[in-house]
């Protein structure tokens, strides 16, 4: 090899060791990031409940939110992917997850909000099992880093009993 490309072999060598080092530091430093997320979500209104032609049950809610993710956000944060999830027990499933609202936040400054919204999807059982049923909301987010691994946070919010009739 001439002392050139030496050099030159050394150098980026070098460059890609540092860099490295400042992904596993950056990653390393969100563990010692714990975000202290706030979430107040209720279901307002049930605007529609009933059996679908297929014969699962169908719902329709309005819900009122009231999220604080800002903690969700280091310097290290490119965007947090939240969720909130109807999660309930049937005698076929032992655990049933269903998103009902979703949002990108791109930066800490849109991560504390309040907003009524009627849930952009439908809650769908697999089958008739939601009348009476006892359904938790629960806010997830999850926190992509612009280097190291993601960042997976849930908190129950609520709880809410649906009609013991479709409407
Ligand atoms: C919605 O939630 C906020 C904060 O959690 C509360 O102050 C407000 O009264 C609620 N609105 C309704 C209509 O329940």
């Amino acid at each position: 090899m001439s002392p050139f490309v030496n050099r030159l072999n050394t150098l980026v060598t070098f460059a890609v060791l540092l860099l490295a080092i400042l992904c596993a530091g950056a990653s390393f430093l969100d563990c010692f990031h714990s975000p202290a997320v706030q979430a107040n979500v209720e279901v307002l209104k049930v605007n529609r409940f009933r059996r679908q032609l297929t014969g699962n049950d169908e719902v329709l809610l309005t819900l009122n939110m009231s999220i604080d993710l800002q903690s969700a956000f280091s310097w290290n944060t490119k965007q947090v992917f939240v969720f909130i999830a109807a999660e309930y027990e049937t005698e076929k499933n032992a655990f049933n997850q269903i998103s009902l609202w979703d949002l990108v936040i791109s930066d800490k400054h849109h991560a504390k909000f309040e907003t009524q919204v009627t849930s952009k999807y439908l809650l769908i059982d697999q089958g008739s099992n939601l009348r009476g049923k006892r359904v938790d909301l629960v806010l997830h987010w999850h926190a992509m880093p612009i280097t190291g691994r993601m960042i997976l946070g849930k908190i129950p919010v609520s709880s809410f009993q649906l009609p013991k009739a479709y409407t």
